[in-house]
């Protein structure tokens, strides 16, 4: 596919002021995209459930100015933060080919997130995914024609510009980024919402994410992607992703939650054994991570439970369970796991649809 339907051809009109706030959520991947090359092109397909309590809310604050450079301040949590700058000027960057109406003004960027900051839960996908619905907002007021469904696939185009995950975090429950021959419509330069039906059993899906090491994350993530060049299971890593898309979609469809569990949690350990055998090569989980693995294992098998575990790029886990198991999940965790968390911390959230203007 090619990108030429977001390039934006009119000349834009320019308004004195406007502004825009949106809320938009992090996800975590079932099926992990971890390889990319340029520009921000996965190396295999990856599907993520959407949450909903794990946000960033964004206001974009335009002014009219004269000057032709890009020019925005950012602000997370009401201070100016100059250390987020490059990182943000690297996406308008990237995106100006796609909204050159950016150069007519002075954006002044508020950020906040609902989970602490220092949580090592990643903020890029819930951070670009809100800047770029709240450049959708203007875009739509600039030319009024544009359907909302374009609108959102533009904001999933330009958020994977500005961190591949974030292409993810437009809509839910479930989205998958990059091209696969049995999702009808993916695309490697958009999320879409997952198309086929999906099993009651996966509905209001529950994650509740053990903040097991809240430390900076030990590799970016720009680090971590580079390890998959000259990899040398990488080609295979790719092939086998691909294949245990194709597989979880048939497991959504069908409800077959014990072949779900034990894809997940492979997809995960997968993932840190391309870490471990990376040159350099990385241990990213911590004690505890193996503790509550082990931990989630034998409460599976004690309560013939359907509790799984997936992981990012870091020591924090995500326990992952069906609604109906919640209350006695959760009392699992607060007696069991919790005491594995730094300060005891962890964040109850579930499945959600994705961004929402406020
Ligand atoms: C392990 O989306 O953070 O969370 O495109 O470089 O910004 P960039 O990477 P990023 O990578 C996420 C990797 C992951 C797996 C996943 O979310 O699929």
């Amino acid at each position: 596919m090619s990108t030429s339907k977001f390039i934006s051809k009119e000349t834009f009109k320019v308004i004195e002021k406007t502004s825009f706030t949106w809320k938009t959520p992090s996800n975590i991947a079932l099926v992990k995209y971890w390889g990319k090359r340029n520009p921000q092109i996965p190396k295999n397909a990856s599907i993520s459930f959407t949450l909903k309590n794990c946000h960033t809310i964004t206001t974009i604050n335009f002014n009219k100015k004269k000057s032709s450079d890009i020019d925005f301040e950012i602000y997370f949590d009401g201070i100016k933060k100059e250390d987020f700058k490059p990182k943000i000027t690297k996406f308008f960057e990237r995106i100006l080919e796609y909204c050159p109406y950016i150069l007519n003004y002075k954006m002044e960027i508020h950020s906040e997130n609902s989970f602490p900051h220092s949580s090592g839960i990643a903020s890029s996908a819930s951070g670009m995914s809100a800047i770029a619905m709240c450049l959708m907002s203007l875009e739509k007021e600039l030319n009024s024609k544009l359907s909302d469904d374009f609108l959102k696939q533009k904001a999933s185009f330009l958020a994977r510009l500005g961190s591949g995950s974030a292409s993810r975090s437009i809509e839910g429950p479930l989205v998958v980024w990059g091209e696969h021959p049995e999702i009808e419509g993916s695309s490697d330069l958009f999320g879409i919402r997952y198309p086929y039906n999906v099993h009651s059993i996966f509905k209001n899906y529950q994650d509740t994410i053990l903040l097991v090491d809240k430390g900076e994350k030990q590799v970016s993530s720009t680090v971590g992607h580079n390890l998959m060049h000259n990899h040398p299971y990488a080609e295979k890593r790719f092939i086998q992703a691909n294949e245990n898309l194709g597989k979880l979609s048939e497991i959504l469809q069908k409800g077959d939650i014990k072949s779900f569990i034990q894809l997940v949690e492979s997809e995960a350990l997968t993932l840190h054994a391309m870490m471990l055998t990376s040159s350099p090569y990385f241990i990213l989980m911590k004690p505890n991570t193996l503790q509550v693995i082990n931990e989630i294992w034998k409460y599976r098998d004690d309560n013939n439970s359907n509790i799984c575990f997936t992981l990012d790029a870091g020591a924090n886990v995500h326990v992952l369970y069906p609604e109906d198991e919640k209350e006695l999940v959760e009392r699992f965790i607060d007696d069991k796991l919790a005491k594995y968390c730094q300060k005891n911390q962890y964040i109850c959230d579930s499945t959600g649809l994705g961004a929402v203007q406020e």
